[in-house]
């Protein structure tokens, strides 16, 4: 062969190595499923959006209007159909996500779980509230506000979501023993004006209800509002889940006592980060690098919350870069 041809085929080879090289990394593409429209959500979508801009990953979030299972499952498959590069789903019933969940770990895509999770399936981790501890420190506050006992509510939001269950029975174990007898569990599925008819309809039938517990963001909120309505406002002791503006609100004006603060902007926002780092180097070694536990909990962790507490919690949230716009 000539010394030409043989320079002319190097450099062709040179150029196809560089076109090689500068071609660009697939677009990694995540997807996270919450569970219903409220402001709690929107703080998890702040998350997710803050670490995908961070990671330069493209991230889309979605939740259904209230709760709905079908929607999750059914915008589960569009993006399994879709391979994305992984899924973070917050499961409104874990027996019935359990099969799409193993579809899309089939299809090759890493699953997890948020804010609730599904632990018999073949979800890879759970990030979030660890809510049997959670919701016995619910219990342990209402104790605290009901010394002397008294009859109380239960609002939630769901009745097959693992997290709803688990801060009832959280809240259960923390208050056996004592005086404080539970004389209903409302379930208004995620629907906000259920939730303060329900709220309202518990409070004319036991007028003399000394204090009500707040499962999910819309509830606590929802007591609140019922017991404005019935005259009942601070007399009605009130143990809630979350703090989102409105209950920030709330608390300052006396009308609801004790806030269990989840950090559901680091469960969006950590999510988005082991997803990534899993499309991009595997699962097994993600969970290594991101030094996710053995029982594969990715423990959030929460805050209790008073007026006395308010300025400190904000101190905190500062600190953990968690943003807010209330002021104490
Ligand atoms: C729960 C979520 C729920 C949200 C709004 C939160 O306390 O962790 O699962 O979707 O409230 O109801």
């Amino acid at each position: 062969m000539r010394r030409t041809t043989l320079l002319a085929m190097a450099a062709l080879a040179a150029m196809a190595l560089i076109g090689q090289a500068a071609a660009p990394a697939p677009q990694i593409r995540v997807v996270v499923i919450g569970k219903s429209v409220h402001p709690y959500w929107a703080n998890v979508e702040r998350g997710v959006k803050a670490a995908a801009q961070k990671l330069g990953v493209q991230a889309v979030f979605f939740v259904p209007q209230k709760e709905d299972v079908a929607a999750q499952i059914s915008t589960m498959e569009t993006y399994i159909a879709q391979k994305v590069s992984g899924i973070a789903i917050a499961p409104s019933d874990p027996k019935a996500l359990a099969p799409t969940i193993k579809k899309g770990r089939e299809a090759g895509i890493p699953v997890i779980t948020l804010d609730t999770d599904a632990p018999e399936s073949v979800r890879i981790a759970y990030i979030g509230t660890d809510n049997l501890a959670a919701g016995r420190i619910a219990g342990r506050e209402m104790r605290r506000l009901l010394p002397q006992g008294g009859k109380v509510a239960i609002g939630t939001g769901s009745l097959t979501a693992l997290n709803s269950l688990q801060r009832i029975e959280g809240f259960k174990q923390a208050i056996q023993g004592t005086r404080i007898r539970i004389v209903a569990t409302n379930n208004d599925k995620e629907d906000a004006a259920t939730a303060v008819s329900l709220a309202a309809a518990t409070l004319r039938a036991h007028p003399d209800l000394a204090g009500a517990y707040g499962v999910y963001a819309y509830n606590g909120p929802a007591w609140a509002r019922a017991a404005k309505e019935a005259r009942m406002a601070g007399r009605l002791r009130i143990v809630a889940f979350d703090a989102t503006d409105e209950h920030i609100a709330l608390l300052k004006e006396g009308a609801i006592h004790v806030l269990v603060a989840q950090r559901e902007y680091f469960q969006g926002y950590r999510s988005v980060e082991l997803l990534t780092l899993m499309a991009r180097e595997g699962v097994d070694r993600a969970l290594q690098r991101y030094r996710v536990p053995a029982n594969r909990i990715v423990d959030t962790g929460v805050d209790v919350v008073t007026r006395a507490t308010l300025a400190a919690y904000a101190k905190k949230l500062d600190e953990l870069g968690i943003p807010h716009t209330w002021k104490p």
